[in-house]
Formats: C-alpha cells, structure tokens, sequence
C-alpha cells in the first residue's frame, strides 16, 4: 500500500531527553527518499504536535502521565486517519511510549475490518512495567503492558476497547533487559519473548520463523522497532543501551524476514537520540534496515 510518513517529536516517555529530535534525525538521514527509491507512493505528514517535557519526576509511578496521554491521543488520530486512507503510518519517534497510540489504532482498524493483528516487538527491552514495579516511571518502559490492559484509564482503553490486543498477538525479539517484578508479570501473561540467548541457541532464521507463524494474507503485521535492540556498537545513538545486542546481519535478516511476507501494514521507528549519535549512524543504520523492509535486496530481488 501506499505509505504516510510522520514525525512525533517528543521524548516525553523517557527521563533522558533528546528522542525528540529522532524524526528529523531520520528525515536527514533520507528516510523518506529511500522508501521512494523502492517504486513506492510515500507522502511526509510532517510532525503531530503536543506538549513540551517539563521533565519533572514520576508522580504515582507514571513520569508525564498527562502528556504522554496527549501526545498519544495525536498519534492515535493521525495513525486512525492513514489506515483508514488506505494508507500504511509510519511513525517516527519519538520514544517508545507512543507505540500506545500508534498500535491502539491498528488495533481499532483490524476489529473494525476483520482483520487479523500480529505485533512484532523489536527491543532490548520488554516494555511491560506497571507504575507498581516500574525502576524509573517512564511511560517508555510499559507500552506494551498498557496495550494489553494493565496501566492507567486514558491509556489502556485509547483503543476503544480493553485490552487493545492480548499477549498472544505479541512477538519479542532481541530482548536482554526485563527488569525483576517485570520478568515475574511477563511470564504471568505468556508474553512471546524470542531473547538473546533463543536468539544464540537456535538463529536468527528460526527464531523469525517462529514469530512469523501464522502470519497470513489476513494478517495485518505492526512492526514496533526500537533501535535499542540493535547492538550499541552499530547503534550508539539512543538513550537506554544494553550490550549484547542484535548485529547488522540479523538485524537485515529480520527485516528481510518481514518484508517476504508481505503482510507489513504498519510501523515505528523509535528511540532514536541524535545528541547521543556518532553523525547520525543510528538514523543512517535504521535507514537501511527500512529500505530491507520494503523489499530491498542484493541479488534475488533487487
Ligand atoms: N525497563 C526500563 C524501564 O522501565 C527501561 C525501559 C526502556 N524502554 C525503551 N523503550 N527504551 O525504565
Ligand atoms: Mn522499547
Ligand atoms: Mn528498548
Ligand atoms: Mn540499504
């Protein structure tokens, strides 16, 4: 399908600031350009808008709780609007926290369309705290708690209705950061986690072909990638590092993965920090990764 392009510039999910120049970051780094290059129909939205980071400490367990609702509330409606053009939203983060409102809407359209909704999770970390077990209050760290029920009111229910999608639609993949009251609510709630040690024992590709089971032509598939589950050698640029990381070639066996199926029907690209980058390297490096995404191959298909 035809594809829109737009920024959310904010960081207001994470306590280190500069995400919020991720979008531009990845504007510069030819994004939009490269996704053309591949014969595509691509539009730039340009940026939604919300409200500044007063970067003040985590109130009831939730850091800017107020303005993570209002800056999700605009994803929400900017992703509701492109699905429903027919279009496929690509989100440029941004922190992770707006996957809330970005798979909230995906979720929406696939109940409102019959179709069926598979989240590939692409992380160092679980993104599953509740303010009960959070370490820091960053709404960065629960997304994907909240789009499974467990978070406050304005979050959980932006979907329209509770929960906006169940643990079995997820799949995780490069995950080496579960912080411990985390871990325990992970297993609880049979979250499908493809960690790095998995990722060690048996591949890449088996690990790929198992998060993509079941995947069919009915299947619409959300790609939620934060550039932290890259390796931090390749991917300095971003505020939550874990070493251990996934390396560049199975970073491009995934999205070559994704892309074989044909089913991509939406994606993030988040946590991108250019004040922590190396001349942009990150944005350049998920670039690339985007371009394999969208079918861009050595020899078999150009
Ligand atoms: N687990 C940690 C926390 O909850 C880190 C979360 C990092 N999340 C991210 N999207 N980078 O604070
Ligand atoms: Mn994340
Ligand atoms: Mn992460
Ligand atoms: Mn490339």
């Amino acid at each position: 399908p035809p594809v829109s392009v737009f920024g959310v510039p904010t960081d207001i999910g994470a306590s280190r600031r500069g995400v919020s120049m991720g979008p531009e970051a990845l504007r510069v780094a030819g994004l939009v350009e490269a996704i053309a290059d591949r014969g595509i129909d691509v539009r730039d939205l340009g940026d939604v808008h919300g409200p500044r980071n007063p970067t003040s400490p985590p109130v009831d367990g939730y850091r800017h709780l107020e303005e993570v609702v209002a800056w999700n509330r605009a994803v929400f409606e900017m992703s509701t609007r492109e699905l429903q053009a027919g279009r496929m939203p690509i989100l440029l983060g941004g922190d992770h926290c707006l996957g809330i409102g970005s798979i909230a809407a995906v979720a929406a359209h696939c109940r409102a369309t019959g179709k069926k909704l598979r989240v590939l999770w692409l992380d160092a970390h679980a993104d599953f705290n509740t303010r009960e077990i959070t370490p820091s209050g960053n709404i960065h760290g629960m997304p994907v708690a909240c789009l499974c029920g467990l978070g406050p009111e304005p979050l959980t229910t932006m979907a329209g209705h509770v929960p906006a999608i169940t643990p079995d639609q997820v799949r995780q993949i490069g995950i080496r950061s579960v912080d411990p009251g985390e871990k325990k609510l992970v297993q609880e709630h049979g979250l499908d986690i493809y960690d790095m040690r998995y990722i060690d024992e048996v591949g890449m590709r088996r690990a790929m072909e198992e998060a993509l089971e079941g995947v069919d032509a009915d299947t619409h598939l959300h790609v939620s990638f934060d550039v932290d589950m890259l390796d931090p050698s390749i991917a300095p640029g971003t505020g939550t590092r874990v070493p251990g990381g996934i390396n560049y070639r199975e970073a491009q066996l995934i999205m070559e993965m994704v892309a074989d199926t044909g089913c991509m029907g939406s994606l993030d690209l988040v946590e991108v920090n250019p004040a922590l980058d190396k001349r942009n390297a990150t944005a350049r490096l998920a670039v690339d990764l985007v371009e394999s995404l969208f079918g861009k191959s050595t020899l078999m298909r150009d």
